[in-house]
């Protein structure tokens, strides 16, 4: 198809499992991009660490490890980072953005440590900044909160936004293996990487849910602000007596504004497995899958579904993002700019209100309950269910919380800790939806 218009110009950074299919599809759908946006699209350059690497058909010409210069070239219009990391990445970005350039990228660790400084590098350079891809991959998720829901009041943002600890814990949920045995096995299907830390310790859904907060709530919200627990704990038990309270366990992000202690409106942020009932919409996503469930005061609750990570699904949102840079640059518009003016502080997780589900091993003697009752009563925290079971001169006690602070939920667990009576805390797990 021909084009009155002269191409965009792109640079791609990085050629991997994202940046490779980028190249792939841009050269397969070409044909309608450029019908779509009103002038082709033209990748000049693809900088890489290894250019002597066999890639497929892509033009060995194209191949440069000459990041920094790639960028500066005057003859490119939009740059797409699928590298990672925060160096060089946040280098070869701000200068992109001062000059003017667009910048897409999938880069959550980046935007989630410093997305100010990316974000007041665009509004310098006039340039526009697109990272759908940053967070649940193909789902679009970012330009809802971004621009369908900018005449609305979003009150939560609860996700589950790691494919990789989504797997491992809808097996364990599946087969009742435990947290060792699912890691094996999504290691071997080649969902979990060979160093599963950013994964299973919450920090790659700590850099999402600091993305989705900022969005959300007109607020820069960074990883730092994040209360963050990983999910390595969780013991086949855990599911189990999840299960039998009609519970599944789930990794999940929640962003959410509301009072604080004060009264005055702030955001909390938390990334930690919690119990869900199994009639909560994101008890039923399983495999590698992710959903972020969205509720705000005028449209009520939303449900974002999807592949939330893979070379191919991502590189569908950078494509995505790649037309409307493009789009904007040939109709001379913008994207929109950063809305961060509600300033809103993070409110410390012990003013979080949540629940709790609590396994204790205690001695079986006459007492034993109104004591560990006293406990909850001491800091404040209503118990809305017990469940006993005997083990000989033991019994294990299931304790679910009505919601509590967490800094009262936290010293309640402290004080049962120093009891005699108590043998052992077999776990302590939060607790969401209406269980
Ligand atoms: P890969 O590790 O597969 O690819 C990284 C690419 O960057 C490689 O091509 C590598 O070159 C290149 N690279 C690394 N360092 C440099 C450097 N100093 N200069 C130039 N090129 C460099 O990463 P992914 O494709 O998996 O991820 C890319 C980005 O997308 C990350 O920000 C990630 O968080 C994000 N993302 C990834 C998803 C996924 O499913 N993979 C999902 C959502 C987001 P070489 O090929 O020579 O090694
Ligand atoms: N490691 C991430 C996951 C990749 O498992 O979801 C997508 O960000």
């Amino acid at each position: 198809m021909s084009s009155e218009k002269p191409a965009v110009r792109l640079a791609l950074l990085g050629c991997g499992t994202v940046g490779s299919e980028v190249v792939r599809l841009l050269h397969e759908q070409a044909a309608d991009l450029t019908a779509r946006i009103g002038a082709p699209l033209e990748l000049v350059g693809i900088a890489v660490r290894r250019p002597g690497r066999q890639r497929g058909t892509i033009d060995p010409a194209l191949f440069t490890t000459d990041a920094l210069g790639l960028v500066k070239r005057d003859d490119v219009d939009v740059v797409i980072e699928v590298v990672g990391g925060i160096e060089p990445s946040r280098t070869w970005l701000t200068e992109a953005l001062r000059a003017g350039k667009s910048v897409v990228t999938a880069n959550k660790a980046l935007l989630a440590e410093d997305g100010a400084t990316l974000h007041d590098a665009a509004a310098e350079g006039g340039a526009d900044l697109y990272y759908e891809a940053a967070v649940a991959g193909a789902i679009p998720l970012l330009r809802p909160l971004r621009e369908s829901l900018h005449g609305d009041r979003v009150t939560r943002v609860t996700g589950i936004v790691n494919g990789t600890t989504n797997f491992i814990l809808s097996s364990m949920d599946a087969t009742g293996a435990g947290f060792g045995e699912a890691l094996d096995e999504a290691t071997e299907l080649g969902y979990a990487e060979a160093d599963p830390t950013a994964d299973v310790e919450g920090f790659d859904a700590a850099a999402k849910a600091a993305i989705l907060a900022s969005l959300a709530f007109h607020t820069r919200v960074t990883a730092a602000d994040v209360f963050r627990e990983g999910m390595t704990g969780v013991t086949a038990a855990d599911m189990a007596s999840a299960k039998e309270m009609g519970c599944t366990i789930k990794l999940l992000c929640i962003a959410q504004r509301g009072p604080d202690s004060t009264g005055n409106e702030s955001v909390s942020v938390r990334v930690h497995p919690a119990m869900i009932p199994r009639s909560h919409p994101l008890a039923g996503v399983g495999d590698a899958f992710n959903a972020v469930f969205v509720e705000a005061e005028a449209a009520g609750q939303l449900m974002f579904y999807g592949r939330g990570a893979g070379g191919t699904p991502t590189a569908s949102a950078v494509l995505g993002d790649i037309v409307a840079a493009a789009r904007n640059r040939i109709s001379g518009t913008r994207a929109p700019s950063e809305s961060s003016y509600a300033h809103l502080p993070i409110r410390p997780i012990g003013e979080s209100v949540t629940r709790y589900h609590i396994s204790l091993d205690v001695a079986d003697r006459q007492g034993v309950l109104a004591t560990v009752a006293g406990v909850f009563a001491k800091h404040e925290v209503s118990i809305a269910t017990v469940r006993q079971s005997g083990r000989e001169e033991d019994a294990t006690l299931v304790i679910v919380t009505h919601g509590a602070p967490d800094a009262n939920l936290a010293a309640t667990v402290e004080d049962l800790r120093s009891l005699d009576i108590v043998r052992s805390i077999a776990s302590v797990l939060r607790v969401e939806g209406g269980v």
